[in-house]
């Protein structure tokens, strides 16, 4: 059976990935740390930026705050494709090429250590090459009942 979407709370992230020169990013409700050094985050196949982490084998998690559910919004809302995502928002790139955003709570870098999955959707397994906590004092962005 089909989980609702109010029977685990998530936490929100935008996962973001780069490759050849194109950018992406989408919003993330199941994302989660796997071992010390590991994250977890599971991608549909209708998300572009996909392509790009598969192809450059590298994606970063960036954390959101409360305050940002505009953030939010904006990568969950639309593809990478088509529109860009990142326009007026301060980023930097990660060791591994994937941007990150500067202004959300924290960033992982991580580069990708294992792909599974034969369905539409794909569990993607990251170690973390680095981290940018910016903030340790905040109200955690949560996803519940298909709202925030
Ligand atoms: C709060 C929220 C959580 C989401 N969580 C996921 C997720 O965990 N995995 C996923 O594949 N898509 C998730 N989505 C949907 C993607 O963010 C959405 O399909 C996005 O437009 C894909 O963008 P892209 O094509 O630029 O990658 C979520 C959307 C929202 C609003």
């Amino acid at each position: 059976m089909n989980l609702r979407h109010d029977m685990l709370n998530h936490g929100v992230n935008v996962v973001t990935g780069a490759h050849e020169g194109r950018k992406g990013g989408l919003a993330v409700a199941w994302a989660t740390q796997v071992a010390t050094d590991r994250v977890l985050i599971c991608v549909g196949a209708q998300s572009t930026t996909r392509e790009l982490i598969l192809a450059s084998n590298a994606f970063a998690v960036n954390v959101l705050r409360r305050d940002q559910l505009d953030i939010a919004r904006r990568f969950g809302g639309r593809h990478s494709t088509e529109v860009d995502k990142f326009e007026g928002l301060p980023t930097h790139v990660a060791t591994t090429g994937s941007p990150l955003l500067d202004g959300c709570a924290a960033s992982l870098d991580c580069e990708v250590q294992h792909v599974y999955g034969e369905g539409p959707e794909k569990l993607i397994i990251g170690r973390v090459v680095a981290a940018e906590f910016r903030e340790t004092d905040y109200e955690p962005l949560i996803y519940r009942e298909s709202d925030y």
